[in-house]
């Protein structure tokens, strides 16, 4: 079991361990991700992002990775040949889109995912287990901090990526505010890992879009109600 003191991030969670991490995994993520036909221009989170995941979570060796926001199933195909001992549960709220049966088939051959349909902030709650590792890619914004806030508070996640926080936005004001320990995929020590992006995009000059995760350490850094009562407030606080 990892230990950490309340109320300050665990070391395995620091952004520099994760950025040492990241280098050390990165020729074996690498490989595996060299077998995933790439699909660039679907949007979907970056090849460099859910580096940064994996060498989040890995340590922890979780036994069941959530998944909120799956689309076309770029992520989950990740979470998937990264932790082939993990169980992913993968939800996804909009069963009628062309993305919900793309993903089925290409996550058709992966024994260990779960694919379900609903909304996360119903089922993410009553699937999660003890040191799960949790990724949250839809809802967006305020409604992912509540869903991240109410997984965190259970004490049972080793880790809460969430996607979406670009500077200035609302969201990323509150974490910056509110979540001292948190941290952001944009932060210069992790921007070498992008040139494996260059790899896996074969377009002419890409507009590529980053969505950049917060990672949410797993003790809340105040009182859930008063988190929670400042989301309530807009966030603003
Ligand atoms: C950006 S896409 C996910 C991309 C995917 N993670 C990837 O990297 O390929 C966001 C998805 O979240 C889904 N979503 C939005 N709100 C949701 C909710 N409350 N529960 C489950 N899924 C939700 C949307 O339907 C959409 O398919």
């Amino acid at each position: 079991m990892i230990l950490h003191m309340p109320g300050t991030a665990p070391a395995l969670l620091s952004k520099t361990a994760l950025a040492d991490r990241a280098d050390t995994l990165l020729p074996e993520y690498r490989e595996i991700i060299g077998s995933i036909p790439p699909e660039a221009g679907f949007g979907g989170i970056w090849e460099s992002e859910m580096l940064l995941f994996y060498a989040a979570a890995k340590p922890y060796a979780p036994k069941q990775i959530l998944e909120s926001g799956r689309a076309r199933g770029k992520s989950t195909l990740i979470l998937a040949l990264c932790f082939p001992e993990s169980r992913i549960v993968s939800v996804e709220y909009d069963r009628q889109s062309e993305n919900a049966a793309a993903a089925e088939a290409k996550l058709k051959p992966c024994s260990n995912v779960e694919l379900l349909y609903g909304d996360s902030r119903q089922v993410l709650p009553e699937r999660l287990q003890a040191s799960d590792a949790v990724l949250i890619d839809g809802p967006k914004d305020f409604r992912a901090l509540k869903l991240a806030l109410d997984l965190l508070r259970t004490g049972k996640p080793c880790a809460v990526f969430v996607h979406d926080f670009p500077p200035n936005s609302p969201q990323r004001k509150f974490v910056d505010r509110n979540w001292p320990n948190a941290f952001f995929g944009d932060d210069p020590l992790f921007q070498r890992f992008q040139n494996l992006d260059n790899e896996r995009d074969p377009r002419p000059n890409p507009q590529r879009r980053y969505g950049i995760f917060v990672c949410l350490t797993p003790r809340l850094p105040s009182p859930y109600w008063q988190l929670r009562m400042k989301l309530l407030l807009g966030g603003r606080s």
